[in-house]
Formats: C-alpha cells, structure tokens, sequence
C-alpha cells in the first residue's frame, strides 16, 4: 500500500517536471500528498503578514512549494472556513480563474507546516510574485467587494471605481466575476499578487467566501448597484470599461454555467468528512467546540442556492444592458 502511494508520488512529480507549466494546479497531486504518510513535505519558513491565519511554506522533495495555513483563533467560523475556502477553489479550477488552489488537510493528520496539531489545516499551491500592495503599478487596483449597511448604493458590491480598475488588466474582471460569484469580500490588495514576469495576477485567501454579509450576498448587492448606475441617464461607461465589464459578465454566465449548486451538495458534505469535524454536537476531533454540525451545513447548501440564484439575476440584468 505504501509503496503503491510512493510510486504514485513518483509518477505524479515526473509528470509535473515534464510539464512544469501545469504543475501549479496540479489537483492530483496535492491530494496524493495530502494522503501520503511518506510526502517528503519540509517546512521552509513561515509567511507573516495576514491577519488571521497563520501560514507556512512547505516543499517537496523537487522544491515545488507550497502554502500551509490554519487559524490562528480557533472558533467554529475559522474552522468551516476550511471548506468555504476549497468550496470556492472548486469554482476557480471550472474555469482555470487565476486563484490558488485549495485543499483540506484533515484534522488528525501530522503535516509538515501545520502549527495546531488535531486541528484542520489547508495546502495551498504557491502563488509567484509581489502582493499588489507592496508594488507601485502605472493604475489603481481596487477591485475588493464592499459592504456596510450605512454605505449608500453606490459603494457597494460591484462599483464604477472597480469597474473603472477591472479595465486596466485582463484577469481583473475575471477575479471580479469569481468573488461576486462566491461572495467573497476579501480581495484586498494583500489578497491580490501580480507576477511581472507574466503579466498575470492571482488571488488568494478565499475564507470569506459565502460567509459575509451574513444575510446577503454579492451578486444580489452588486444587482441593486447595476440596477442604479444604468438607470442614470448621465451614467456612460469608456469603451474599455465596457470591455471589462462584458468579461465580467461572460465569466460570471460561464461560472454559472458550471457550478449548479447540486454540484456542492455532495462535494460539501465529503469536504466535512475529510475535515474530521463530528457531524453532530461538536465541530472538531480536536479541542471540541459545541456546534451542530449538520444544520450547520444544511444552512451553507441554502446559502450556496441563494448566491447561485442571485448570480443569475445580476447576470439576466447585464445581458439586457450591455
Ligand atoms: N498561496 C500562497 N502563495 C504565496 N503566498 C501566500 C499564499 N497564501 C498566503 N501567502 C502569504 O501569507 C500571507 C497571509 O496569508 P493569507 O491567506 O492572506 O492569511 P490571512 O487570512 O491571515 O489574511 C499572505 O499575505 C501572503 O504573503
Ligand atoms: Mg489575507
């Protein structure tokens, strides 16, 4: 058995060394890693400057690298934060969306990088390049999704200021379209890397997925915003702007499209096994936290419908206007 999974190992990093290009999100193989007693995983160092999570990078034995990130605070909310995070990597690898990729590493599993034995962690491939933050870009990059009850209209969700920046850079508006998509209100430029070499920028940090705002979400508050904009007379966007927001729009049909929510009926309730989170009365096999488990999950399924039915409708908008 063993030696059956080393060969597996050997099988999958002689294919990612003929085709280095593919191996950033080689699925595959971070599962096969993942499962492997004998990975070879070493920890290098540790990634300071989030917030939350506290983050390792790890290598195998050919020096591909890897992230390795758990919560620092550990509560029910960070813990299903976990599978919220893989739930939107499924979404990204639909449609290949530049965004790291992300898998549960189970609770009871020794792994190099993890610093909370017993509890859940994630392995995420490692993203090439600066944090937007930290660069100085010839154009303004904001494109983070926002809400606040006292905000007017305008402010939230999908905004003229985003998609005034989504036109400077062809994977923009495709990362707008994936967080509206999922609901994600993190991309903020610490979220956000640009790789100068390829002219490309990636996401990360996909927690906040369908967690915020608790009783909305961003396709629907982005819908009311649309709705608004193009209802004003004076409103005209550039041709480039308009450019950038059919991108939007044909990511956001084609992400439809692909990711029904039945696809995430069974996938969400095969990604709580893998956590080792008790289905019912307490959430983990680690210290235990008192939560119902399963309504937990049954009220995510309801969420995962809501988003994917307001994605539609933001969608059915667009298509009239543009
Ligand atoms: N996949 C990744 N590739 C490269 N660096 C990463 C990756 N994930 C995290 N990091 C680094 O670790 C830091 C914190 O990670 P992040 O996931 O944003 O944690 P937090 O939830 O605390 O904001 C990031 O700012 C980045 O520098
Ligand atoms: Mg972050």
């Amino acid at each position: 058995m063993k030696f059956r999974k080393s060969l597996k190992i050997l099988l999958l990093l002689s294919f990612c060394t003929q085709f280095p290009h593919l191996f950033a999100y080689n699925i595959d193989y971070m599962q096969t890693i993942i499962n492997a007693e004998d990975n070879a995983l070493k920890f290098i160092e540790e990634l300071k400057g989030g917030a939350r999570g506290k983050v390792s990078l790890v290598q195998d034995a050919l020096g591909n690298k890897f992230c390795v990130k758990q919560y620092k605070i550990y509560d029910v909310d960070n813990e299903f934060g976990t599978v919220r995070a893989v739930l939107a990597s499924i979404v990204a690898e639909s449609l290949d969306i530049p965004i790291n990729r992300v898998r549960i590493i189970p609770a009871h599993r020794a792994f190099a990088g993890k610093y909370f034995e017993g509890r859940v962690a994630t392995l995420h491939t490692f993203v090439e390049g600066s944090l937007v933050k930290y660069l100085k870009l010839p154009y303004e990059v904001s494109i983070r999704l926002k809400y606040k009850e006292d905000m007017p209209t305008n402010k939230r969700g999908l905004t003229y200021p985003i998609i005034q920046s989504m036109s400077f850079h062809k994977d923009l508006p495709v990362i707008v379209a994936f967080d509206t998509f999922v609901s994600n209100s993190g991309r903020h430029r610490k979220n956000l890397f640009y790789n100068k070499q390829s002219d490309r920028f990636c996401g990360i940090d996909l927690e906040q997925a369908g967690r915020k705002p608790f009783d909305m979400n961003y396709s629907q508050i982005s819908y009311y915003n649309m709705k608004e904009l193009f209802q004003n007379s004076q409103f005209k966007l550039s041709n480039r702007e308009k450019a950038a927001l059919k991108l939007f729009h044909k990511t956001l049909k084609e992400l439809i499209k692909k990711n029904p929510p039945e696809k995430f009926h069974t996938i969400l309730d095969q990604l709580v096994d893998q956590t080792g989170f008790k289905k019912k009365g307490y959430f983990s096999s680690g210290q235990e936290i008192p939560c119902n488990v399963e309504l937990y999950v049954k009220r995510y399924k309801i969420r995962i419908s809501q988003q994917y039915a307001s994605a539609q409708k933001l969608a059915a908008f667009l298509d009239k206007v543009l």
